[in-house]
């Protein structure tokens, strides 16, 4: 991973929108970002109609001012390519490039991301104005990093699409027959004869194709990774000693594999909007920001967007606490960020995000929030140093978008079948228990893990089950929860009871799925409740650990344990409810001989990054927590105990025996 040119320690900023401004406030703007120790930001993200307001005719000169400006105060830029919002006058040019949805409607500017990542006049104009950006400004010093369009995501039904799904399933596939075979399409007589046929899935009748849907998914990836690359390629060619990002969109609306497009970004960058103002927050920040990691290999990475204040909540807009920013904040720089951006430096003059949180909000400096914000550059100021720190964890979720995709599917055995909470379910429960976990992809190196976890690994090749089999056999200990290893990568189930992929390692051999309705358990013989699933398991070598109680599986297995070669792996089928699955995990990681992290008291998060301890007291009670060193927060020598008031952060450089440093600060 890549850093931006020219800052200094971490990043500390948000998408800066001058455009919206007449020129004095820009003044003002520069002189409030000095104060908040703000030394990145991102510009010119959906500027393009202000940069070429009729075809061809560009108008750079408020934007080589802008420039100007931020070089003299010190503060590096990450120039956006404006692509995601293309002005109307580039939508009546081509009216074929505008976005079709799946029931055919074709939309018109007035919002953004209207544009067909497909359309050939779209991609050129992209080109083309990535080219003149690059032209003007690849020589300015600055320039930090590039920020390719805006959040990646946005998809389209038309017919350029069409044309360019069927190129990318003939090069797949190669032949009709390979495709009707790997759709299943002699089902509901789907059956292919002409390529001309095949279509980008669009509204029908009844259930659509599965394959077909996922296909899809995985085709627009690969397509907007190509307007990523191209566009990426020009900036590249212009100014080689300057990284190239995009911001990374979560939800499970995005039809972008994160794990595979991380290795063509030069810096792995995410947007993160927690959506629960409780403490589910933290929960989210903890999850996504692992992720991040995982996907930047375990690389120092950027969270480049978040909300400074407002939580959006079910339509509602929930103020954060105080304090909560710097702490949301620190916490994905515990994970590996390289600092804390925001969206956005002032809060807009009006328009669809008039009410989004902003670092200098509508009320001005003199707020709560920009005395927030600039604390929270002050403490970053102070925290260069932890970017040398790694996160080291023992335990791994094995976290795959394409299982995502493929259990969004409406004809799946239980509506509840929820990829995302089942992942966020081990992780939390990992979490809690004080554990640092790592996400890996299915075919990533699981040897240095000593507990390896695979929640509803839906999809699964057949060289991944080998390597999760191989993982254990050499001694690793393995957790796999219900409806994973069910089908193959086209989604064919695969035959014999299932978990077809995984029914050797784990010494079991499902016979029937037992969905449960939405309020209904399940008791167990330890005590535990389960939900959402059960099944009828016979075990073919492995060991029961607990049973159903009662019900129509009354005495038998629930979740059993295999000695496979070196190692264990254990198989639940039900979700585990309470701390049930906490429970099951931590006996697995305590087998393996995972560690975690430290002892922490109730609601008090702990994060070593390296010989950086990062304390962050969630509970509304003061805490206290053994460790020994300087606060980098405060400068203060914490002796042996650190206490903290509630809502309160420390990050402590410990020390070992003796007062020596763990770890080695020199960078
Ligand atoms: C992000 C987006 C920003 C802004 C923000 C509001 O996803 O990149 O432009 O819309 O959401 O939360």
């Amino acid at each position: 991973m890549r850093w931006p040119r020219g800052v200094d320690g971490l990043c500390f900023g948000g998408d800066y929108n001058p455009e919206q401004w007449p020129e004095e406030v820009w003044h003002e703007d520069v002189e409030l970002m000095r104060r908040a120790g703000v030394n990145l930001v991102s510009v010119g993200v959906f500027a393009w109609s202000r940069l070429e307001p009729r075809e061809g005719e560009y108008t750079f000169g408020w934007l080589d001012r802008v420039f100007d400006l931020l070089h003299g105060a010190g503060i590096a830029v990450a120039l956006a390519t404006p692509t995601a919002s293309p002005p109307p006058w580039f939508s009546l040019a081509h009216p074929d490039a505008l976005p079709v949805t799946a029931d055919g409607t074709r939309l018109l500017h007035g919002s953004r991301d209207t544009y067909c990542a497909s359309a050939p006049g779209y991609r050129a104009a992209c080109r083309r104005i990535a080219a003149e950006l690059a032209r003007r400004y690849a020589g300015h010093p600055a320039l930090g990093m590039w920020h390719v369009h805006n959040e990646y995501g946005t998809t389209c039904h038309c017919d350029h699409v069409a044309a360019s799904f069927r190129e990318w399933l003939r090069r797949r596939y190669g032949d009709l027959a390979t495709l009707n075979d790997s759709w299943t399409t002699a089902f509901w007589g789907q059956h292919y004869s002409d390529w001309a046929q095949v279509h980008p899935p669009r509204a029908t009748q009844w259930l659509p194709n599965p394959t077909h849907g996922l296909d899809f998914r995985r085709f627009w990836s690969d397509e907007l990774l190509a307007a990523f690359t191209e566009q990426r390629d020009v900036l590249r060619a212009a100014a080689p000693d300057v990284p190239v990002t995009t911001n990374f969109v979560l939800g499970d609306w995005v039809p972008v594999d994160h794990a595979r497009w991380a290795g063509e970004v030069d810096l792995v960058a995410i947007d993160h909007y927690p959506t629960d103002a409780g403490p589910g927050a933290e929960e989210q920040t903890a999850l996504w920001a692992d992720l991040a990691r995982g996907w930047a290999g375990g690389a120092p990475w950027l969270l480049i967007e978040s909300a400074p204040n407002l939580i959006h909540t079910g339509g509602r807009m929930h103020a954060k606490e105080p304090g909560r920013m710097a702490r949301h904040s620190l916490a994905h720089v515990a994970r590996g960020s390289r600092g804390a951006m925001f969206f956005q430096w002032r809060a807009p003059p009006g328009g669809a995000e008039a009410y989004h949180a902003a670092m200098v909000p509508h009320a001005g400096p003199d707020t709560r929030v920009f005395r927030e914000a600039a604390e929270l550059g002050a403490v970053l100021g102070r925290l260069a140093e932890v970017d040398a720190g790694r996160i080291e964890a023992d335990v791994a979720i094995v976290w795959d978008a394409q299982s995502w995709w493929a259990l969004r599917g409406a004809h799946l055995p239980s509506p509840d079948l929820d990829y995302l909470a089942g992942v966020a379910g081990v992780h939390r429960a990992l979490w809690r228990s004080g554990y640092a976990v790592d996400f890996v992809a299915p075919d990533g190196d699981l040897a240095p893990y000593k507990l390896v976890v695979v929640p509803g690994l839906y999809v699964v090749a057949d060289a991944a089950a080998a390597a999760v089999a191989a993982y254990v056999a050499a001694g690793g200990c393995l957790v796999v929860s219900y409806f994973s290893g069910i089908v193959d990568p086209c989604l064919r189930v695969r035959p014999g009871g299932h978990p077809g992929a995984f029914r050797d390692v784990l010494g079991v051999r499902v016979e029937e799925f037992q969905p449960l309705a939405p309020d209904a358990t399940v008791q167990l013989s330890t005590g535990d409740t389960g939900s959402v699933w059960s099944e009828l398991v016979h075990p073919t070598g492995a060991r029961v650990e607990a049973s159903y109680t009662g019900g129509r599986l009354d005495g038998l297995a629930a979740v059993t344990r295999h000695r496979y070669g070196r190692g264990t792996a254990r198989y639940v089928s039900t979700r585990l409810d309470g701390d049930g699955l906490a429970r099951l995990l931590v006996a697995a990681a305590e087998e393996g001989g995972a560690r975690p992290v430290a002892a922490a008291p109730e609601g008090v998060e702990l994060v070593r990054r390296s010989g950086w301890l990062f304390v962050f007291n969630h509970a509304g009670v003061e805490c206290e927590v053994a460790t020994a060193g300087v606060d980098l927060v405060t400068g203060a020598d914490v002796g042996g105990r650190l206490r903290l008031p509630p809502g309160g952060y420390a990050v402590v450089r410990e020390v070992g025996l003796y007062g020596r440093p763990t770890i080695d600060t020199r960078r």
